[in-house]
Parts: structure tokens; sequence; C-alpha cells
């Protein structure tokens, strides 16, 4: 049976670079569910005609990555039928063996909430401000007031709200490098998988 490995947390705790790290390290595939809501929003049009004809080609688009991009993602991300769209293309991908890494919002919750993996992580608004800020050469006030922006909206819509699963484990990058947030995810899935 593939091994899925399940990770959630708010905008740049770092939990795309722990999931990266972990599939090189397991030899495991990786999808950076984010990508997946980005493109939807980059698409323009109607938002859940976009999710269900979404393309690879689609994912490849530049600017995807902007602050502007995360914030259209997340507002078209409240949709049901934009969520349901793309719940099936996520699954398949889950269930490809040896095993696979997805990090988002709801993977333990809702799209593999049978994940004997689930991680979720965190970090303090002000250390995600300056490590966002840092990567895309914007101001930190700046970023911190959006990445705060786009968690409440995350956390507080109906469908799939951003939130640990009840067994998921919790790992804090605020004071730890990203050396030691990798070698705890390592411990955590070599222990899981016997
Ligand atoms: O995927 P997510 O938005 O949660 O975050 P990320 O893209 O993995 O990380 C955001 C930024 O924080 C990247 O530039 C990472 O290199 C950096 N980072 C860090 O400085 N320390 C960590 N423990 C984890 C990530
Ligand atoms: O890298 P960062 O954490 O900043 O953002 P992302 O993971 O690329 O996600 C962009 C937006 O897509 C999020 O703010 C969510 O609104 C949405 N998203 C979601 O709703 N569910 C997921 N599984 C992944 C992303």
């Amino acid at each position: 049976m593939p091994f899925i490995i399940a990770i959630d947390g708010p905008a740049a705790s770092g939990k795309g670079t722990i999931a990266h790290a972990l599939a090189e390290h397991y030899g495991f595939h990786h999808l950076d569910t984010g990508l997946l809501y980005r493109a939807t929003g980059a698409k323009g049009g109607d938002p859940v005609e976009a999710a269900r004809t979404l393309a690879p080609a689609d994912l490849e688009r530049d600017g995807l990555r902007s602050s502007e991009a995360g914030q259209i993602a997340s507002r078209i991300a409240i949709i049901p039928e934009v969520r349901s769209a793309l719940v099936e293309f996520q699954r398949r991908f889950a269930v490809q063996e040896p095993g696979a890494v997805l990090d988002g919002r709801d993977i333990g919750t809702v799209i593999c909430p049978d994940a004997p993996v689930k991680l979720y992580v965190i970090a303090s608004n002000e250390v995600r401000a300056q490590r966002r800020a840092a990567e895309l050469g914007a101001d930190p006030a700046q970023m911190l007031s959006e990445l705060r922006e786009r968690d409440r909206r995350d956390r507080e819509r109906d469908t799939a709200p951003m939130r640990p699963a009840d067994d998921a484990l919790i790992i804090d990058t605020s004071n730890i490098s990203i050396d030691e947030a990798i070698a705890a995810a390592i411990s955590i899935v070599d222990h899981r998988r016997g």
C-alpha cells in the first residue's frame, strides 16, 4: 500500500520546504496543492469552470508564486464547487507507489483523512512575514497584513477550513532551522513506518 504524508499549515510556515525534503528523502511523489488553487485563480473567468478544466500547462504559468496570486487563490478556494473539482486529482496523486507527500490546508482533514502521518506546520506571524518578504523581495509589514488576511479567510471558510486534523502532529518552525525542521519530520515519519 502506498504511504501518504499529509502536511498542512498556514502560509509561509515552511510546509512546502518540509514536504519537498521528505519526498526526496523517501523517494516519494510530492504535490504542492496550493499551486492548484493558485493556477485556478490565475486562469480568470468562472473559477468553477477553471478548476474543472485545470491542465498541467496551467501549473507552469508565470507569477503563480506571487503574493497577489496567493490572495486570489484564497478567494476562489472558499467556493465548494472549486474545491470538489480538485479533490479527485489530489486523491489519485496520493495513492501512487511507493508513497506521496501532499501539502496544503485540508490534506489531513479532507483529502487524505486516513494518512498514517499528518503534520501541521506553524510559525509565528512575524517570522512567516519575514520569510515571505525575503523570498519575494517585499516589505515585511505589507506581507504581515496580507498573510493575516489570507489565513483568516482560510480558517473561517465553511468548506474544508484550514485546521489541524485531530491526529496531526504540530511542528513549530519559528525558532528552528530548515534542517532541524526536516530532521524532526523525518523522525516522525520513521517512527510511524516502524
Ligand atoms: O510552503 P509554505 O508556504 O508553508 O512555506 P515554504 O515555502 O516552505 O517556506 C517559506 C520560506 O521560509 C522559504 O523561503 C523557506 O526557505 C523559509 N523557511 C525557513 O526559513 N525556515 C524554516 N524552518 C522553513 C522555511
Ligand atoms: O505557499 P502558501 O502557504 O503561501 O500558499 P499556498 O499553499 O500556495 O496556497 C494558496 C492558497 O490556496 C491558500 O491561501 C488557500 O486559500 C488555498 N489552498 C487551499 O484552500 N487548500 C489547499 N489544500 C491548498 C491551498
